[in-house]
């Protein structure tokens, strides 16, 4: 049977907006083996002098986050920042209350820092607006970007650092809108306790960006209402709203997973349009952003109980090609929204619902590390409108969809595609034409593919699912020609004329 065809057409002048990098973002949470046993682990033989995994640190740095997210999460709404500073032998041991675990705090603000220096990222902190005061918020702040001289700042020039880190990215607590929230509070209190942190804040560190909490998921009963009212009461304090979303496969139904990341476009698009309702109604020049700093597949490990251990084993999910396909649905999503979000968080980074999994003196990259992988290579340049014309299906949760979903950054004298064939059964024949330019060779060609929907990489055969080079890319009249096999993503980049 002849193969079924799709053509997705482009036209440089046709635009969504710059994709900032920061749409390529990790988060780390002390949370599981996460941090402890994941990435620091002094006594490991794998480990370097920062206490890093060496291995974990090569495998992230593949991935080239941009910006980390740290240190929760849940976690950050019962953390005190000066826990986790200062000698490490004098730093508190603590029952900790999100995940029912033991903190032995060996890890705080330097280690983390450190941490995305050597992996070549930005920080970005979440702060406590749960257990924690604004103005223990403000001091966080100065210890981090304030020159020596006042009390925190010196503190961190005491503890080794004499120069500021210079964060420009702090999250106004998280998922507070959650009755799970450590100091979970409604609205409105929430409204008024960002705002008075952000101004304490904004005034040792005009320059910040700030992000306010969103609802915690499209499916929470307060969605887009505790949005409102939170942008309502700031008043412009924030730069950013937060959004998070976990997609599933609880009805173990491929095709209608696939099309799950149509979720992601909804729910970006409605929280959008909240910020800019509020936005006319205050007649502001301003437009508040979205941070989408919490996004994956998770729905298998939900255990929120680490028994009162350190580093027990918790939320470790183990990924299928389904999952890594729905992985690079979302990322289409975001390049496709790249005017409006600007900041994206994968959770986690690693062992905790993430791309890399640890054992003792092991690591497996699991499959939705290379969906990740392809996109974050092909990171820069300008969202381009994806049109696509080809055949559709009809999932029972998320309307009709088309097989393809696509999205594609102009980059200079080159274009990168992203496409994801959703059938299971049939390859598609992709015909890529970018109207105002010749196609004129490919630069580079990776595929993501494979017959079971459920294949997973372990540490025994750890490259079942993985990423290779697509060799055939056919050039007619300045078009491509490609053929994507069922349940398949490519990611390419064309030199253009
Ligand atoms: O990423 C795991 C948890 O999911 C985070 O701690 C929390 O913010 C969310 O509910």
């Amino acid at each position: 049977m002849a193969a079924q065809k799709t053509r997705l057409t482009l036209h440089s002048q046709y635009t969504v907006g710059p994709v900032d990098k920061r749409l390529f973002g990790g988060f780390v949470e002390h949370l599981g083996r996460c941090i402890y046993g994941g990435i620091y682990d002094p006594q490991n033989p794998l480990s370097d002098k920062n206490g890093f995994r060496s291995d974990v640190i090569a495998a992230l740095k593949e991935l080239c986050f941009t910006v980390m997210r740290y240190p929760g999460g849940n976690f950050a709404s019962g953390y005190h920042w000066q826990d986790g500073v200062g000698p490490q032998n004098d730093r508190p041991t603590l029952s900790e209350p999100a995940w029912q675990s033991i903190e032995t705090n060996q890890f705080g603000t330097d280690e983390f820092m450190r941490f995305c220096d050597v992996i070549g990222c930005s920080p970005m902190l979440t702060a406590n607006l749960g257990t924690g005061t604004p103005q223990e918020a403000r001091q966080w702040l100065e210890y981090c970007n304030r020159p020596a001289g006042t009390l925190y700042a010196d503190k961190r020039a005491l503890n080794g650092r004499q120069d500021p880190y210079g964060v420009t990215l702090w999250c106004l607590g998280n998922e507070m809108d959650g009755q799970w929230q450590m100091g979970h509070m409604p609205a409105e209190h929430y409204a008024i306790k960002a705002h008075q942190t952000a101004k304490l804040m904004r005034d040792i560190c005009p320059d910040v960006e700030l992000v306010a909490c969103g609802s915690s998921a499209d499916i929470m009963p307060t969605y887009l209402d505790w949005d409102y009212s939170v942008l309502k009461e700031i008043d412009f304090l924030v730069d950013y709203i937060s959004l998070h979303c976990y997609l599933d496969n609880r009805g173990d139904n491929t095709v209608d997973f696939l099309a799950s990341p149509r979720r992601i476009d909804r729910q970006i698009e409605s929280v959008d349009a909240v910020c800019r309702m509020v936005q006319a109604q205050k007649k502001a020049s301003k437009r508040v952003l979205l941070c989408f700093d919490e996004w994956n597949v998770w729905y298998r490990q939900t255990s929120k109980a680490g028994e009162w251990r350190a580093a027990p084993a918790l939320l470790e999910e183990i990924y299928t090609l389904e999952d890594a396909l729905v992985v690079a649905g979302i990322l289409n999503s975001f390049i496709r929204h790249a005017d409006v979000v600007k900041i994206a968080n994968l959770a986690q980074a690693v062992n905790v619902i993430a791309p890399i999994l640890t054992g003792p003196d092991i690591l497996v990259k699991q499959t939705i590390f290379y969906p990740f992988q392809m996109y974050a290579a092909r990171r820069q340049g300008i969202s381009l409108i994806p049109r696509i014309e080809g055949p559709d299906y009809k999932s029972p949760s998320y309307g009709t969809v088309a097989y393809i979903d696509a999205s594609a950054i102009l980059g200079d004298s080159s274009l990168h595609v992203f496409a994801v064939n959703r059938n299971p059964t049939d390859t598609m024949e992709l015909e890529i034409v970018l109207c105002d330019k010749a196609l004129k060779q490919r630069l580079n060609a990776d595929i993501l593919t494979g017959n079971d929907p459920k294949a997973v990489n372990s540490f025994e055969q750890p490259d079942t699912v993985k990423a290779v080079m697509l060799e055939d890319v056919d050039f007619k009249e300045g078009k491509a020609r490609l053929n994507m096999p069922p349940l398949s993503l490519i990611a390419v980049t064309f030199e253009i004329e």
